[in-house]
């Protein structure tokens, strides 16, 4: 288990590159990656018989492809993100170590991913009864994962819960022998089983999971040969949170998995599927100054990057680090600031707390034309990027071997009207 780092509020460099000359060389706001966390986090979790990288998480082709080598599997949720997975060079069907390299997991199939999954033969992770008939009559006699909803769940917010009669995910735990019904009448084996309560969850409750599977696995029959453990690891975003402790969370499962495979008699694989714990920590969000001023007696500092380009303070008004990357030596007093963004609407705030509740962040001084950074940046934030007030989409950097390299250019104008038409007068 990594140890909960500092959270300092000034530097300098993102794994050793000088965090101005990035910004000269690729401009801001820009996502930069620090390979070598991914690769360290994946190598935390290695007990596990498989990891299988949730990308919804950081899904730039780039980051699929450096997760790919180190032996990572990978989920997807949608045609676009099996287009990514089948682009970063895994394979559908099943590889030459009998693993499953993607699996389709969703609670719905639209006609794109239907159609991608049978082309491809990708597997299929069923979170909705209907599921197993849609993929029953194009595929018959193939071989399904059941995502369950175990009936209760946790995650670091409400909106992050995908567990209990309120959540949409997943197959309603009472309901696996009218799955088993259902995967009969196409000859579908059900091989593996999936149960994932929510996301940025702790080990109390993730631990809660272990007795559910086991019993699921056990109304399911011996036709299972694997399970999941789903996603849901936290990270530390500031001092006063943990990381799980993972030795334990994994005897957890492994006991589990030893009793379900002494009930089946066979051995039983059990996977798990991060994709916070992966990639929060290797992302930055670097950004410029761009004004700083007065609010009566707030001082705000306003940076060229908003909502559009990390939305998880605004919709869950999560806590992201924050530094200051100081242009000389010059010595800083900190000051109690409001960080903002550059977007046409108040709630363009990265220092809030749920419920839009502005709050101040302790700073050091910090000039116009200065750099400022947002950690923890790298899970969920370049994906849920959008071009609202017409922001072309931040550009990607990825640090690997000392060097900083383009894995996503900046969107250009051009590219934000793509599609858009004028109708003939
Ligand atoms: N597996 C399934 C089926 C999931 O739905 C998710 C996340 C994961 C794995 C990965 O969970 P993780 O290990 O990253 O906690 N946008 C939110 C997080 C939404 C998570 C959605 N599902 C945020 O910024 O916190």
């Amino acid at each position: 288990m990594p140890t909960v780092g500092a959270f300092p509020t000034s530097r300098q460099e993102i794994a050793g590159v000088s965090i101005a000359a990035i910004a000269q060389q690729f401009s801001t706001p820009t996502f930069v990656y620090d390979a070598s966390i991914i690769v360290e986090r994946i190598e935390d979790l290695k007990s596990f018989d498989l990891v299988r990288y949730a990308q919804k998480a950081c899904s730039n082709i780039a980051i699929l492809d450096l997760v790919r080598r180190n032996d990572v599997v990978v989920d997807a949720v949608s045609a676009g993100e099996i287009h990514r997975a089948l682009r970063a060079g895994y394979q559908g069907g099943i590889n030459s170590k009998g693993i499953h390299e993607i699996v389709y997991t969703a609670d719905i199939f639209d006609k794109d991913a239907l159609d991608l999954v049978v082309e491809h033969d990708i597997h299929v992770n069923c979170g909705s009864p209907d599921m197993i008939d849609q993929v029953g009559i194009r595929k018959p006699g193939t071989e399904i994962t059941l995502r369950l909803n175990p009936g209760f769940g946790h995650g670091h917010s409400q909106k992050t819960n995908t567990g209990g009669q309120q959540s949409k995910h997943g197959i309603w735990h009472q309901q696996i022998e009218d799955c088993k019904q259902r995967a009969a009448q196409y000859d579908i084996a059900i091989t593996g089983l999936h149960m994932h309560i929510g996301s940025g969850t702790d080990l109390e409750h993730l631990a809660q999971v272990c007795g559910a599977m086991e019993k699921a696995v056990c109304e399911v029959g011996n036709t299972i040969t694997t399970i999941s453990a789903g996603g849901g690891l936290p990270v530390p975003y500031n001092a006063k949170q943990a990381y799980v402790d993972l030795e334990k969370y994994f005897a957890l499962w492994d006991e589990s998995r030893k009793k379900v495979e002494v009930e089946l008699g066979h051995s039983v694989k059990l996977e798990i599927e991060p994709g916070r714990y992966l990639a929060a920590e290797s992302g930055s969000l670097l950004t410029e100054i761009r004004a700083i001023k007065m609010m009566g007696e707030n001082i705000f500092y306003l940076v060229d990057a908003g909502f559009n380009n990390l939305a998880r303070p605004i919709m869950y008004g999560s806590y992201h680090p924050i530094s200051v990357v100081p242009s000389d030596d010059s010595p800083r007093e900190d000051v109690d600031v409001v960080v903002g963004g550059p977007l046409c609407e108040s709630g363009d705030i990265f220092t809030q707390e749920e419920g839009g509740f502005v709050s101040k962040r302790s700073l050091p001084q910090a000039n116009v034309g200065e750099y400022l950074v947002l950690e923890c940046a790298g899970a969920y934030g370049s994906v849920m990027g959008s071009n609202y007030n017409s922001k072309p989409l931040a550009a990607e950097v990825m640090i690997i071997n000392g060097e900083a390299q383009l894995i996503r250019a900046r969107q250009s104008y051009e590219d934000l009207m793509q599609g858009e038409r004028l109708l003939d007068t």
